[in-house]
């Protein structure tokens, strides 16, 4: 049974509570534990879906932290050795997107926790308030094991941030995915493509083209793009623009007011949208355009609804109509291009021998046989440089991911970056035949890192490379 648009009510995930919380000299530490598990979703009108998740759910609970406290998440792999249905071995590695954690703790994809063990992932949350999400980073694994519900949104937040936007129930996440399903009600994934996995549902929150009820008010929307593949470029059924406010990471310097956005994977945008100007009972939907190298499907320009109704808003909420203007650059956003000791420029391509994605021609696994020493740039302990990539394989899209850092967009094809990423970014959308040149500062940490494709077939097959901070040429 195919679900149809809009007939699931949207679901928020739990937020996840610490087990316990210490201060030592000042410093404040959150406990939590999460427990990567199998699962039963309800996703579909009248069939279970078996799932692998974070304490068995899709996507996760949200954990919500504020900045300068610390977190120790342990996590323990209680998954079978083996998945289900694909059948690889269920080894997990953790990355919290958007943090800038320390090497051992950044879900490094060869550092692999075994079913049966856990893992205790110590994350600093020093960077400004910000959407950052966590998901499996396993090698050759990702795809499927992220495409079976290992994703979950983690929110950092400060106080610039929460006297500026809405807060609680105003502040909403959506995590959107695509997928498609077998007559039994099972994810498919076909093993064999090298290229990307692109499904028919588009999912919110793990729950098909669903509807929110929403008062006349701003409303505040955390959107993650955790599909496997699939781009999105969003925009609303009545023409009416919306406000984006912060990018990966964090607070942009400037709200900017756009009609749509193009929304690769892993990519966060956090919008305002203001539905006081709208009647009760109406519709406003949460649309998709095409977007070149994505395959549609007949339903794949819907993604959510939101219907209007009147119940009373509190009108002593400041954030109940505010659309701000001006907000908080980060420390990211003031680096000058100037102050950048060296340029570096990568091509991303497609090997049409081997069948790999490549960066600069190599892969993971000419990482792995050097073990683990092949580096693709080596930059000082908070030295400042300006990284280019150009995407040349030809037909594909690849958002690239550079962990620990935030970096500044320069340019796009020697242009103006796009109005909506004109803030703290992580994953630069690199569209086929495009040019991304960014400015960005590498630490506070020391160690080796990984860069690759966000669209994680690209990634497992094996478009990542790593670089290292702060330890000269290796
Ligand atoms: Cu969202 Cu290296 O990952
Ligand atoms: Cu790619």
């Amino acid at each position: 049974d195919m679900p149809r648009p809009y007939s699931a009510a949207l679901t928020i995930p739990p937020v996840l509570a610490p087990t316990n919380t210490t201060v030592v000299d000042g410093v404040r530490t959150n406990y939590y534990t999460l427990s990567q598990q199998a699962g039963m979703a309800r996703i579909l009108p009248r069939l279970s879906t078996p799932i692998l998740g974070y304490n068995g759910t899709f996507p996760g609970p949200t954990i919500k932290i504020e900045r300068g406290t610390k977190a120790i998440l342990r996590m323990r792999n209680r998954l079978p050795a083996t998945h289900p249905s694909l059948g690889h071995t269920l080894a997990m590695s953790t990355h919290l997107h958007g943090s800038a954690s320390l090497p051992q703790f950044d879900g490094y994809a060869n550092d692999l926790c075994l079913p049966g063990f856990a893992k205790d992932y110590q994350f600093p949350n020093f960077q400004p308030a910000r959407t950052l999400w966590y998901h499996d980073h396993a090698v050759h694994f990702t795809a499927q094991n992220v495409y079976s519900g290992l994703a979950g949104q983690y929110h950092l937040t400060d106080p610039e941030e929460k006297g500026l936007l809405p807060q609680g129930t105003y502040d909403v996440p959506l995590t959107v995915s695509d997928a498609m399903f077998a007559a039994d009600g099972k994810l498919g994934f076909d093993t064999r493509q090298q290229s990307g996995l692109f499904g028919d549902v588009v999912l919110v929150n793990g729950q098909p083209w669903p509807v929110m009820k929403v008062r006349k008010r701003v409303y505040r929307f955390r959107v993650l793009n955790a599909s496997i593949s699939r781009s999105y470029r969003f925009y609303l059924s009545t023409g009416a623009p919306v406000t984006m406010v912060a990018t990966d990471g964090g607070l942009m310097p400037v709200a900017q007011t756009v009609a749509n956005w193009r929304h690769g994977g892993a990519e966060r945008y956090e919008v305002l949208i203001d539905f006081s100007k709208y009647g009760t009972g109406q519709r406003v939907e949460l649309r998709n355009l095409s977007n070149d190298n994505n395959r549609d499907y007949d339903h794949t320009s819907k993604v959510m609804a939101f219907d209007v109704v009147d119940d009373p808003i509190d009108k002593s909420d400041p954030t109940w109509n505010r659309l701000p203007t001006t907000l908080i650059p980060s420390e990211v956003m003031n680096l000058k291009a100037a102050a950048a000791t060296k340029i570096r420029r990568f091509r991303l391509k497609h090997n049409d021998v081997t069948n790999a994605w490549t960066i600069d021609d190599r892969t993971w696994e000419d990482v792995i046989a050097s073990n683990f020493r092949e580096v693709m740039a080596n930059p000082a302990l908070n030295a400042t440089e300006i990284w280019e990539f150009e995407n040349s394989s030809g037909g594909w899209n690849h958002p690239l991911h550079i962990h620990l850092i935030d970096f500044q967009i320069l340019s796009r094809n020697g242009k103006a970056p796009f109005a909506y990423e004109k803030g703290p970014k992580d994953v630069m959308y690199l569209g086929e035949g495009e040019t991304v040149k960014a400015v960005m500062k590498f630490g506070p940490h020391k160690g080796r890192y990984m860069v690759h494709c966000h669209n994680l077939v690209h990634e497992d097959h094996s478009m990542m490379a790593q670089f290292s901070v702060g330890l000269g040429p290796t």
